[in-house]
Protein backbone atom coordinates (compact mmCIF):
# COMPACT_ATOMS: atom_id res chain seq x y z
CA UNK A 1 0.00 0.00 0.00
CA UNK A 2 2.28 2.39 -1.08
CA UNK A 3 2.40 5.15 -4.11
CA UNK A 4 5.42 7.12 -5.36
CA UNK A 5 4.37 10.23 -7.50
CA UNK A 6 7.18 12.38 -9.34
CA UNK A 7 7.30 15.49 -9.68
CA UNK A 8 9.12 16.13 -12.66
CA UNK A 9 11.70 19.67 -12.88
CA UNK A 10 14.57 18.13 -15.07
CA UNK A 11 17.56 18.13 -13.05
CA UNK A 12 15.81 19.02 -9.37
CA UNK A 13 12.67 16.41 -9.90
CA UNK A 14 12.37 13.99 -6.91
CA UNK A 15 9.76 11.55 -6.00
CA UNK A 16 6.55 11.79 -3.42
CA UNK A 17 6.19 8.33 -1.14
CA UNK A 18 3.01 7.89 0.36
CA UNK A 19 2.45 4.76 2.22
CA UNK A 20 1.64 3.52 5.67
CA UNK A 21 5.01 2.38 7.78
CA UNK A 22 7.23 4.42 4.89
CA UNK A 23 9.52 5.71 8.13
CA UNK A 24 10.81 2.02 8.62
CA UNK A 25 11.85 2.33 5.12
CA UNK A 26 13.67 5.85 5.73
CA UNK A 27 17.06 4.73 5.71
CA UNK A 28 17.03 2.62 2.38
CA UNK A 29 15.06 5.92 1.26
CA UNK A 30 17.35 8.79 1.70
CA UNK A 31 20.27 6.43 1.42
CA UNK A 32 21.40 7.60 -1.95
CA UNK A 33 20.92 11.82 -0.50
CA UNK A 34 22.88 11.14 2.73
CA UNK A 35 26.42 10.64 3.92
CA UNK A 36 27.48 9.26 6.98
CA UNK A 37 25.50 11.77 9.01
CA UNK A 38 21.97 13.48 8.66
CA UNK A 39 21.15 16.54 10.38
CA UNK A 40 16.67 15.75 11.51
CA UNK A 41 14.96 19.17 12.29
CA UNK A 42 11.84 18.87 14.44
CA UNK A 43 10.09 20.24 16.77
CA UNK A 44 9.54 18.84 20.27
CA UNK A 45 6.08 17.16 19.67
CA UNK A 46 7.25 15.68 16.94
CA UNK A 47 10.37 14.43 18.83
CA UNK A 48 8.17 13.45 21.85
CA UNK A 49 6.37 10.62 19.45
CA UNK A 50 8.46 9.76 16.80
CA UNK A 51 12.32 10.90 17.10
CA UNK A 52 13.25 8.25 18.84
CA UNK A 53 12.15 5.44 15.99
CA UNK A 54 13.67 7.52 13.07
CA UNK A 55 16.96 8.18 14.89
CA UNK A 56 16.48 3.76 15.28
CA UNK A 57 15.96 3.59 12.15
CA UNK A 58 18.49 5.19 10.10
CA UNK A 59 21.20 3.93 12.49
CA UNK A 60 20.14 0.53 12.13
CA UNK A 61 20.90 1.44 8.48
CA UNK A 62 24.28 2.89 8.90
CA UNK A 63 23.38 6.50 8.55
CA UNK A 64 23.69 8.11 12.63
CA UNK A 65 21.36 11.21 13.63
CA UNK A 66 22.34 14.39 15.10
CA UNK A 67 19.27 16.85 15.78
CA UNK A 68 17.69 19.99 16.04
CA UNK A 69 14.35 20.45 18.04
CA UNK A 70 12.83 23.46 18.03
CA UNK A 71 9.79 24.80 20.37
CA UNK A 72 6.66 24.13 18.57
CA UNK A 73 4.38 26.72 16.70
CA UNK A 74 4.36 29.18 14.30
CA UNK A 75 6.84 31.50 16.53
CA UNK A 76 9.87 29.12 15.40
CA UNK A 77 9.00 30.46 11.24
CA UNK A 78 11.11 33.63 12.09
CA UNK A 79 14.29 35.50 11.77
CA UNK A 80 14.87 34.43 15.28
CA UNK A 81 13.97 30.62 14.71
CA UNK A 82 15.79 30.92 11.57
CA UNK A 83 19.14 32.00 13.34
CA UNK A 84 18.72 29.83 16.30
CA UNK A 85 18.06 26.98 13.93
CA UNK A 86 21.22 27.71 11.36
CA UNK A 87 23.52 28.21 14.73
CA UNK A 88 22.17 25.01 15.94
CA UNK A 89 23.30 22.99 12.48
CA UNK A 90 26.81 24.95 11.89
CA UNK A 91 27.86 24.01 15.46
CA UNK A 92 27.11 20.69 15.00
CA UNK A 93 29.07 20.20 12.12
CA UNK A 94 26.86 20.55 8.86
CA UNK A 95 28.69 20.30 5.76
CA UNK A 96 28.14 21.50 2.20
CA UNK A 97 27.28 17.73 1.18
CA UNK A 98 25.10 17.37 4.04
CA UNK A 99 21.57 15.99 4.21
CA UNK A 100 18.97 18.30 6.04
CA UNK A 101 15.71 16.02 7.32
CA UNK A 102 12.62 18.37 7.92
CA UNK A 103 10.59 16.04 10.15
CA UNK A 104 7.39 17.99 11.31
CA UNK A 105 4.41 19.59 10.02
CA UNK A 106 4.46 22.89 7.86
CA UNK A 107 6.43 25.09 10.03
CA UNK A 108 9.39 22.64 10.17
CA UNK A 109 9.24 22.16 6.46
CA UNK A 110 9.30 25.30 5.83
CA UNK A 111 12.13 26.74 8.13
CA UNK A 112 14.18 23.75 7.64
CA UNK A 113 13.49 24.36 3.69
CA UNK A 114 14.54 27.78 3.93
CA UNK A 115 17.65 27.36 6.15
CA UNK A 116 18.88 24.22 3.70
CA UNK A 117 18.06 26.89 0.41
CA UNK A 118 20.35 29.59 2.41
CA UNK A 119 23.40 27.89 4.44
CA UNK A 120 26.46 27.63 2.43
CA UNK A 121 24.64 28.96 -0.35
CA UNK A 122 22.35 25.51 -1.30
CA UNK A 123 22.16 22.20 0.83
CA UNK A 124 19.97 19.40 0.48
CA UNK A 125 17.09 18.50 2.32
CA UNK A 126 14.51 15.89 2.24
CA UNK A 127 11.21 16.11 3.55
CA UNK A 128 9.05 13.68 5.95
CA UNK A 129 5.78 15.83 6.84
CA UNK A 130 3.76 14.43 9.67
CA UNK A 131 1.04 16.96 9.71
CA UNK A 132 -2.22 15.98 7.26
CA UNK A 133 -1.59 18.95 5.72
CA UNK A 134 2.41 18.62 5.40
CA UNK A 135 1.47 15.45 3.67
CA UNK A 136 -0.67 16.80 1.26
CA UNK A 137 0.74 20.53 0.62
CA UNK A 138 3.14 22.29 2.15
CA UNK A 139 5.84 19.36 1.91
CA UNK A 140 5.70 19.10 -2.01
CA UNK A 141 6.30 22.20 -4.08
CA UNK A 142 9.21 23.30 -2.88
CA UNK A 143 7.70 26.85 -1.25
CA UNK A 144 9.99 27.93 1.83
CA UNK A 145 9.51 31.01 4.28
CA UNK A 146 9.74 32.32 7.31
CA UNK A 147 7.45 35.07 8.35
CA UNK A 148 8.19 38.50 8.88
CA UNK A 149 6.54 41.50 11.49
CA UNK A 150 4.71 42.63 7.44
CA UNK A 151 3.22 39.38 7.29
CA UNK A 152 3.29 35.37 6.95
CA UNK A 153 5.80 33.67 4.62
CA UNK A 154 7.05 36.95 3.19
CA UNK A 155 10.98 35.93 3.00
CA UNK A 156 11.47 32.48 1.45
CA UNK A 157 12.57 30.82 -1.77
CA UNK A 158 11.99 27.92 -3.37
CA UNK A 159 13.91 25.18 -3.16
CA UNK A 160 12.80 21.80 -3.94
CA UNK A 161 13.46 18.64 -1.39
CA UNK A 162 15.45 15.58 -2.89
CA UNK A 163 12.83 13.49 -1.66
CA UNK A 164 9.28 13.25 0.47
CA UNK A 165 8.41 10.63 2.61
CA UNK A 166 4.64 10.63 3.95
CA UNK A 167 4.27 7.82 6.28
CA UNK A 168 0.40 7.96 7.31
CA UNK A 169 1.04 5.82 10.45
CA UNK A 170 2.90 9.56 11.78
CA UNK A 171 -0.84 10.74 11.95
CA UNK A 172 -2.21 8.73 14.52
CA UNK A 173 -0.57 10.68 17.16
CA UNK A 174 -1.94 14.12 15.50
CA UNK A 175 -4.24 16.09 17.01
CA UNK A 176 -8.06 15.61 15.90
CA UNK A 177 -8.30 19.25 15.22
CA UNK A 178 -5.32 19.48 12.94
CA UNK A 179 -6.02 16.21 11.23
CA UNK A 180 -9.63 17.69 10.09
CA UNK A 181 -7.96 21.05 9.59
CA UNK A 182 -5.70 19.44 6.98
CA UNK A 183 -8.63 17.20 5.11
CA UNK A 184 -9.46 20.70 4.27
CA UNK A 185 -6.53 20.93 1.90
CA UNK A 186 -7.65 17.64 0.49
CA UNK A 187 -11.21 18.78 -0.43
CA UNK A 188 -9.86 21.41 -2.31
CA UNK A 189 -8.02 19.29 -4.72
CA UNK A 190 -10.97 17.96 -5.59
CA UNK A 191 -13.06 21.26 -5.23
CA UNK A 192 -10.27 22.98 -8.36
CA UNK A 193 -9.60 20.47 -10.78
CA UNK A 194 -11.06 16.87 -9.99
CA UNK A 195 -14.65 16.27 -9.69
CA UNK A 196 -14.04 12.68 -9.72
CA UNK A 197 -11.74 12.79 -6.75
CA UNK A 198 -14.21 15.08 -5.36
CA UNK A 199 -16.64 12.40 -5.87
CA UNK A 200 -14.61 9.89 -4.44
CA UNK A 201 -13.61 11.74 -0.98
CA UNK A 202 -17.85 12.21 -0.64
CA UNK A 203 -18.48 8.66 -0.98
CA UNK A 204 -15.30 8.01 1.98
CA UNK A 205 -16.59 10.23 4.26
CA UNK A 206 -16.64 7.67 6.71
CA UNK A 207 -13.76 6.00 5.88
CA UNK A 208 -11.46 9.22 5.89
CA UNK A 209 -13.55 10.23 9.54
CA UNK A 210 -12.46 7.19 11.00
CA UNK A 211 -8.63 7.99 9.63
CA UNK A 212 -9.21 4.53 7.77
CA UNK A 213 -5.79 3.96 6.64
CA UNK A 214 -6.36 2.45 3.24
CA UNK A 215 -9.12 5.33 2.17
CA UNK A 216 -6.65 8.01 4.19
CA UNK A 217 -3.16 6.40 1.89
CA UNK A 218 -5.29 7.02 -1.21
CA UNK A 219 -6.59 10.58 -0.36
CA UNK A 220 -3.14 11.65 0.47
CA UNK A 221 -1.78 10.19 -2.36
CA UNK A 222 -4.22 11.04 -5.25
CA UNK A 223 -3.89 15.02 -3.66
CA UNK A 224 0.07 14.50 -3.96
CA UNK A 225 -0.34 13.37 -7.61
CA UNK A 226 -2.82 17.02 -8.18
CA UNK A 227 -0.04 18.93 -6.73
CA UNK A 228 2.78 17.51 -8.24
CA UNK A 229 1.60 17.45 -11.39
CA UNK A 230 0.67 21.41 -11.06
CA UNK A 231 3.87 22.29 -9.60
CA UNK A 232 6.02 20.09 -12.78
CA UNK A 233 4.54 22.74 -15.08
CA UNK A 234 4.57 25.98 -12.83
CA UNK A 235 7.10 25.85 -10.04
CA UNK A 236 6.78 29.45 -9.93
CA UNK A 237 3.39 30.17 -9.94
CA UNK A 238 3.38 31.89 -13.51
CA UNK A 239 -0.22 30.03 -14.30
CA UNK A 240 -2.09 27.07 -12.56
CA UNK A 241 -0.05 26.69 -9.67
CA UNK A 242 -2.35 29.87 -8.29
CA UNK A 243 -5.18 27.45 -8.65
CA UNK A 244 -4.11 25.79 -5.20
CA UNK A 245 -4.58 29.27 -3.41
CA UNK A 246 -8.88 28.28 -3.88
CA UNK A 247 -10.35 29.69 -0.40
CA UNK A 248 -6.91 31.75 0.45
CA UNK A 249 -8.11 35.14 -0.84
CA UNK A 250 -10.69 34.92 2.23
CA UNK A 251 -9.17 32.48 4.20
CA UNK A 252 -5.77 34.36 4.82
CA UNK A 253 -7.87 37.41 5.81
CA UNK A 254 -10.10 35.58 8.28
CA UNK A 255 -6.46 34.00 9.64
CA UNK A 256 -5.36 37.69 9.80
CA UNK A 257 -8.38 38.91 11.35
CA UNK A 258 -7.99 36.32 13.96
CA UNK A 259 -4.61 37.18 14.75
CA UNK A 260 -3.48 33.89 13.38
CA UNK A 261 -4.54 32.37 17.19
CA UNK A 262 -5.91 28.84 17.42
CA UNK A 263 -9.42 30.34 17.25
CA UNK A 264 -9.09 29.81 13.24
CA UNK A 265 -6.46 26.92 12.01
CA UNK A 266 -4.81 27.23 8.67
CA UNK A 267 -6.84 24.43 6.99
CA UNK A 268 -9.96 25.60 8.66
CA UNK A 269 -9.20 28.98 7.41
CA UNK A 270 -9.29 27.77 4.31
CA UNK A 271 -12.60 25.69 4.40
CA UNK A 272 -14.67 28.60 4.95
CA UNK A 273 -12.74 30.43 2.35
CA UNK A 274 -13.42 27.77 0.08
CA UNK A 275 -17.20 28.28 0.25
CA UNK A 276 -17.05 31.64 0.67
CA UNK A 277 -15.15 31.69 -2.72
CA UNK A 278 -18.10 29.38 -4.44
CA UNK A 279 -20.69 31.30 -2.87
CA UNK A 280 -19.28 34.45 -4.64
CA UNK A 281 -18.95 32.32 -7.55
CA UNK A 282 -23.03 31.44 -7.46
CA UNK A 283 -23.53 35.16 -6.76
CA UNK A 284 -21.47 36.40 -10.09
CA UNK A 285 -24.05 34.11 -12.10
CA UNK A 286 -20.49 32.13 -12.52
CA UNK A 287 -21.25 28.67 -10.84
CA UNK A 288 -24.72 26.66 -9.88
CA UNK A 289 -25.88 27.59 -6.24
CA UNK A 290 -25.61 23.24 -6.14
CA UNK A 291 -22.30 22.96 -6.25
CA UNK A 292 -21.79 25.60 -3.35
CA UNK A 293 -24.17 23.34 -1.64
CA UNK A 294 -22.69 20.67 -2.22
CA UNK A 295 -18.96 21.42 -1.24
CA UNK A 296 -20.58 22.86 2.22
CA UNK A 297 -22.31 19.64 3.08
CA UNK A 298 -19.52 17.71 2.42
CA UNK A 299 -16.87 19.98 4.57
CA UNK A 300 -19.25 20.42 7.46
CA UNK A 301 -19.62 16.07 7.32
CA UNK A 302 -15.72 15.97 7.45
CA UNK A 303 -16.21 18.46 10.83
CA UNK A 304 -14.97 21.45 9.32
CA UNK A 305 -16.20 24.90 9.45
CA UNK A 306 -17.94 26.65 6.03
CA UNK A 307 -18.97 30.26 7.68
CA UNK A 308 -17.47 33.08 9.20
CA UNK A 309 -20.18 32.49 12.26
CA UNK A 310 -18.58 29.23 12.93
CA UNK A 311 -15.83 30.71 13.95
CA UNK A 312 -15.97 31.02 17.83
CA UNK A 313 -15.70 34.49 19.51
CA UNK A 314 -16.32 37.57 18.19
CA UNK A 315 -17.25 38.23 14.64
CA UNK A 316 -14.48 39.50 12.17
CA UNK A 317 -16.04 42.25 10.64
CA UNK A 318 -16.30 42.93 6.94
CA UNK A 319 -14.11 46.00 6.71
CA UNK A 320 -11.29 44.17 8.52
CA UNK A 321 -11.42 40.89 6.24
CA UNK A 322 -11.17 43.36 3.11
CA UNK A 323 -8.69 45.57 4.23
CA UNK A 324 -6.28 42.27 5.00
CA UNK A 325 -7.51 41.32 0.96
CA UNK A 326 -6.28 43.79 -0.51
CA UNK A 327 -3.31 44.04 1.36
CA UNK A 328 -2.62 40.31 0.87
CA UNK A 329 0.57 39.39 -0.53
CA UNK A 330 -0.72 38.07 -4.04
CA UNK A 331 -3.04 41.25 -4.49
CA UNK A 332 -1.84 42.97 -7.39
CA UNK A 333 -2.26 47.05 -7.90
CA UNK A 334 -4.41 47.48 -5.15
CA UNK A 335 -6.71 44.01 -6.21
CA UNK A 336 -7.15 41.00 -4.95
CA UNK A 337 -6.66 38.06 -6.25
CA UNK A 338 -9.67 35.47 -6.64
CA UNK A 339 -9.67 31.71 -7.45
CA UNK A 340 -13.64 31.41 -8.27
CA UNK A 341 -14.72 28.14 -10.02
CA UNK A 342 -17.48 27.75 -12.72
CA UNK A 343 -18.83 24.02 -10.32
CA UNK A 344 -16.88 21.77 -8.50
CA UNK A 345 -13.69 20.65 -10.07
CA UNK A 346 -13.50 23.98 -12.38
CA UNK A 347 -11.68 26.56 -10.73
CA UNK A 348 -10.03 29.75 -12.64
CA UNK A 349 -7.88 32.98 -11.47
CA UNK A 350 -9.47 36.37 -11.72
CA UNK A 351 -8.91 40.15 -10.48
CA UNK A 352 -12.18 40.87 -12.00
CA UNK A 353 -14.58 40.65 -8.90
CA UNK A 354 -16.36 44.37 -7.55
CA UNK A 355 -15.72 44.89 -4.03
CA UNK A 356 -19.83 45.06 -3.55
CA UNK A 357 -20.10 41.56 -4.35
CA UNK A 358 -16.98 40.56 -1.87
CA UNK A 359 -19.09 42.46 1.03
CA UNK A 360 -22.18 40.89 -0.04
CA UNK A 361 -20.59 37.21 0.44
CA UNK A 362 -18.97 38.05 3.70
CA UNK A 363 -21.97 39.91 5.06
CA UNK A 364 -23.89 36.31 4.37
P1 LIG B 1 2.52 22.76 12.39
O1 LIG B 1 3.75 22.44 11.70
O2 LIG B 1 2.52 23.89 13.37
O3 LIG B 1 1.97 21.45 13.14
C1 LIG B 1 0.76 21.52 13.88
C2 LIG B 1 0.95 20.99 15.30
O4 LIG B 1 1.00 19.56 15.26
C3 LIG B 1 2.25 21.44 15.97
O5 LIG B 1 1.98 21.68 17.34
C4 LIG B 1 3.17 20.22 15.83
O6 LIG B 1 4.13 20.17 16.86
C5 LIG B 1 2.17 19.10 15.94
N1 LIG B 1 2.53 17.85 15.26
C6 LIG B 1 3.06 17.71 14.03
N2 LIG B 1 3.09 16.42 13.67
C7 LIG B 1 2.58 15.72 14.71
C8 LIG B 1 2.34 14.34 14.93
N3 LIG B 1 2.56 13.42 13.99
N4 LIG B 1 1.84 13.98 16.14
C9 LIG B 1 1.56 14.92 17.09
N5 LIG B 1 1.73 16.22 16.92
C10 LIG B 1 2.24 16.62 15.73
O7 LIG B 1 1.32 23.09 11.38
P2 LIG B 1 0.95 22.59 9.91
O8 LIG B 1 -0.50 22.80 9.81
O9 LIG B 1 1.52 21.27 9.58
O10 LIG B 1 1.70 23.65 8.99
C11 LIG B 1 1.36 25.01 8.97
C12 LIG B 1 2.44 25.78 8.27
O11 LIG B 1 2.56 25.31 6.94
C13 LIG B 1 2.20 27.27 8.16
O12 LIG B 1 3.35 27.97 8.59
C14 LIG B 1 1.95 27.52 6.68
O13 LIG B 1 2.39 28.79 6.26
C15 LIG B 1 2.76 26.41 6.07
N6 LIG B 1 2.34 26.02 4.72
C16 LIG B 1 3.28 25.97 3.75
C17 LIG B 1 2.93 25.56 2.47
C18 LIG B 1 3.99 25.45 1.41
O14 LIG B 1 3.64 25.21 0.25
N7 LIG B 1 5.25 25.57 1.77
C19 LIG B 1 1.61 25.20 2.17
C20 LIG B 1 0.66 25.26 3.18
C21 LIG B 1 1.03 25.67 4.48
N1 LIG C 1 0.29 25.80 -1.04
C1 LIG C 1 0.29 26.47 -2.30
C2 LIG C 1 1.46 26.15 -3.17
O1 LIG C 1 2.27 25.33 -2.83
O2 LIG C 1 1.58 26.73 -4.21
Amino acid sequence: MTEQIAVSLGDRSYSVHVGRGLLGHAASLLAPFARRTVYVVTDRNVAAVHLKRLTSVLHDGGIEVRSAILDPGEGAKSFQGLERLTDLLLESGLERDSLIVAFGGGVIGDLAGFAAGVLKRGIAYAQIPTTLLAQVDSSVGGKTAINTRHGKNLVGLFHQPKIVIADTELLATLPRRELIAGYAEIAKYGALGDPDFFAWLESQEATLSAGEPAALVRAVAHSCRVKAGIVSHDEREAGDRALLNLGHTFGHALEAATLFSDRLLHGEAVAIGMALAFRLSALLGLSPAAATERLERHLRAMSLPVRISDIPGPRPDSDTLLFHMLHDKKSRDGHAVFVLVRGIGQAFVTEDVSIEAVRAVLAG
